[in-house]
């Protein structure tokens, strides 16, 4: 596991304006579903843009071990990824534990997919991995004849046997989660007929919309105009061919150089190919509503996905109420959200963050503690954040311990940034799970990140 080695402690200190342009890596939640897509396709898929965090990379190694060959090509600087995939219902079982290192998604859509096959599998991950909840996986998957063998509450590692005739599922999921729905609609690619998922509020639909790039058939709508319940399915069994996949900047990254160009006085900086999914943008609809300067250049369309460079500068931000039904369009931006708001001129209100508990870690109550730690006044009403900001930046003068979350990580060295005392983390390892460039990219837009002996 590439933050298995000893702990990075990384500090962030006062930065002056960033400039410049930066492009920030391929979307995780693409990435992972381009090589899952690969290996269920007979033929070549090429893949550019890959992001090559350790996440990544681990479904990567678990289709090769699943039996598709997959492999890097780095072409004077062009590297480009090709799978070549054995079919739906041609993997074969994997000879050793799968370690899905830190990573949730590549989890839950490959406990998906070995669900409808015969054999056997085991499957681990990092302590992070190992403490968050596979129920919400295992239970609708086992009725479509699969058994799991868990520990306690659902936990990693977990042996899974297949079934041998995989059964199309209908599952209404209680929350909008695309790695439950995408896990369901993995297996229900393997079983005769009709899959449906409902959830309560459409979750990114990256899988929908990869799955109609391969030629599958796919419904994906709301239950009806006006109500938030969205539903989508899909005909199980079709034959897939290989294809040509561009992968987009992911705007959960983007967000990170984002919200330090609008808090560091005097930023104007362009992130470019930032994939811009209507399902992932509500961080950007939020901060603009908060003031900010955020302005969409050259808009176009790449893999079924709306893509655009995006222009940001400093701006003065006033806190808000950010509703419960945003959160799915915006769940891994909260702790970076809440930067901005320990920044920003009174109170924001965050709703609805029950799932921000089971992340990578806790990221409410890490995102609260942290914050009070730099002298921010925040504090977690059930599963409400508030964060009341000073419209000036926090005293900073703090060390966080990041509990191998990456997105608290990043999150904590951007406010280190304008802290009037520097930020230092315990451990930046866990970056490289989802932005292994960060430190480079902001650095080369103006910022400050300093290693420190541990
Ligand atoms: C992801 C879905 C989200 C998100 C995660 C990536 C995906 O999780 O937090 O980083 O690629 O499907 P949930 O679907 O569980 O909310």
């Amino acid at each position: 596991m590439s933050h298995a080695g000893s702990p990075k402690p990384l500090m962030a200190a006062k930065a002056s304006a960033l400039k410049g342009k930066a492009k920030v890596p391929g979307d995780k939640s693409i990435s992972h579903r381009s090589l899952i897509m690969g290996a269920l396709s007979v033929g070549e898929t090429s893949i550019s843009g890959l992001l090559e965090g350790d996440d990544v990379l681990r479904t990567a190694a678990v289709m090769g071990a699943l039996g598709a060959q997959v492999e890097r090509r780095d072409n004077a600087g062009d590297v480009t990824w090709h799978v070549w995939g054995r079919g739906v219902g041609g993997l074969t079982e994997p000879a050793d534990v799968l370690d899905m290192g830190n990573s949730g998604t590549g989890a839950r859509l490959i406990a998906g997919l070995l669900s409808a096959y015969p054999f056997f599998s085991v499957m681990t991950g990092d302590a992070s991995l190992r403490s968050r909840p596979m129920d919400r996986v295992i239970k609708p998957l086992s009725q479509s004849g699969a058994t799991f063998s868990a520990r306690a509450g659902g936990k990693l590692p977990m042996a899974i046997r297949g079934a041998a005739l995989p059964m199309a599922l209908t599952y209404d999921s209680p929350v909008a989660s695309a790695q439950i729905k995408s896990a369901i609609l993995l297996a229900g690619l393997h079983a005769p007929g009709r899959t449906t998922v409902t959830e309560p509020a459409a979750s990114r639909d990256h899988t929908e919309r990869m799955f109609k790039h391969f030629g599958v058939e796919v419904e994906a709508s709301l239950v009806k105009p006006g109500s938030p319940v969205y539903r989508a399915s899909i005909i199980g069994q079709p034959e897939l061919s290989g294809k040509p996949i561009i992968v987009p900047g992911d705007p959960s990254s983007a967000a990170f150089p984002l919200v330090a160009a609008l808090l560091i006085e005097g930023s104007d900086i362009i992130i470019e190919n930032v994939g811009l999914n209507p399902l992932r943008t509500g961080l950007f609809d939020t901060l603009r509503e908060m003031g900010a300067s955020i302005e969409t250049l050259n808009t176009r369309i790449e893999a079924g996905e709306p893509v655009a460079d995006l222009k940001v500068k400093y701006s003065t931000l006033k806190g808000i109420r950010v509703p419960e039904d945003r959160a799915p369009s915006m769940i891994d931006e909260y702790p970076i959200l809440a930067v901005a708001a320990a920044c920003a001129e009174g109170e924001t209100r965050m709703e609805g963050l029950a799932e921000l508990r089971v992340k990578e870690s806790d990221r409410l109550a890490a995102m609260v503690n942290g914050l009070v730690a730099c002298g921010v006044d925040a504090v977690a009403e059930g599963d409400t954040m508030i964060v009341r900001g000073k419209g000036q930046p926090p005293k900073g003068q703090a060390t966080i311990n990041v509990n191998l979350d990456h997105r608290i990580a990043m999150s904590f060295l951007v406010l280190g940034q304008v802290s009037e005392k520097p930020i230092g983390i315990d451990d930046a390892s866990a970056i490289a799970t989802s932005f292994p460039d960060f430190i480079p990219l902001m650095t080369n837009l103006g910022a400050t990140l300093l290693q420190v002996s541990a």
